[in-house]
């Protein structure tokens, strides 16, 4: 039977390496986009050439009937998933002096709720096709290690990492294995006009000396989903180049990502504020 995977945000960086690596291993591949639908078809495009099937869903996963409508469609499309990857997600920085009840909100449905909607719409159509598949979130090193003004973001990782224990548990039943890749820094190459990849973060903070690329991820991604780790369920593998390796603690590097002007203006908020 052919080989099928839904890859949530695969019109960009991570989620579009993931999406084509697993074309690469031979997969039909169901993406969504919220935003950026010439990035969807770069991705179709890629997949295409591959003589795989891309179908390509403008979704906004952070409201609420959206992950069930996706994975439906892609049922429909691929005609039943063995894979699902939920990659899509937000970056935003809060500290909590200031942060709103939607800014938390905002973080929450996009990186908690979105994935395990998905995941459950998935895991209903794996259980009732007979089909042992694999449910993947991408998380982050950031929920294993603390960094300023990351309390929501790295929080909401670490809650996935741990609900996808539970997650396992629940659907091991059905031989449906669940487990996390948490990437450090990643980065396509084509996305880094900074120069940021080969800057001074790769260079002295990252122990293997390069920026991740998001072909590193997708690797362990395909390896994840494949029948090679049919032993492995409720797991994380981390893919960061050592970055936060017990140990690094010592040469402050969190300390060194502390942006005084980001605290500044938390500060000055703070004083003008009467709540
Ligand atoms: N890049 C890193 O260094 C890094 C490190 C650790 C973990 N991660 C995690 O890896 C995942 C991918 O990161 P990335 O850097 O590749 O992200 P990115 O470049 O910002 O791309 C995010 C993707 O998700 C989609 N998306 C975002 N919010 C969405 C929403 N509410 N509903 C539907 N689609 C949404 C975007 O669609 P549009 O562009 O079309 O709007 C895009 O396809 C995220 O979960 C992130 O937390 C990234």
């Amino acid at each position: 039977m052919q080989k099928t995977a839904v890859v949530t945000g695969g019109s960009r960086n991570i989620g579009q390496g993931i999406a084509i690596v697993l074309a690469e291993h031979g997969y039909d591949v169901a993406i969504t986009y919220r935003s950026h639908p010439e990035g969807a078809e770069e991705t179709k495009q890629s997949i295409e050439k591959l003589g795989r099937k891309c179908f390509v869903y403008q979704a906004s996963l952070d409201q609420s009937d959206v992950p069930a409508k996706v994975m439906a469609q892609a049922h429909r499309d691929l005609g039943h998933i063995d894979v699902c990857v939920c990659n899509a997600g937000k970056d935003r920085r809060h500290s909590v002096l200031t942060v709103t009840a939607e800014q938390i909100d905002e973080l929450f449905q996009s990186n908690f709720r979105a994935y395990s909607l998905c995941a459950g719409a998935a895991a209903r159509h794996m259980i009732r096709d007979g089909i042992k598949g694999s449910i993947i979130f991408i998380t982050s090193t950031r929920a294993e290690r603390a960094y300023p003004s990351d309390f929501v973001y790295g929080g909401l990782k670490a809650g996935i990492k741990r609900a996808c224990e539970s997650i396992a548990l629940d659907l091991s039943q059905y031989g449906i294995r669940v487990n996390c890749v948490a990437p450090g820094g990643t980065l396509e190459p084509k996305l880094d006009k900074g120069g940021f990849g080969s800057g001074v973060f790769a260079k002295e903070v990252i122990p293997l000396g390069r920026i991740g690329i998001p072909r590193d991820d997708a690797e362990v991604v395909a390896f994840l989903a494949s029948d090679k780790a049919s032993y492995i369920t409720g797991t994380t593998v981390r893919c960061d180049g050592g970055l936060i390796l017990s140990g690094m603690p010592e040469d402050n590097t969190s300390v060194k990502w502390v942006d005084k002007d980001w605290q500044e203006k938390i500060r000055a908020e703070v004083m003008q504020r009467e709540d």
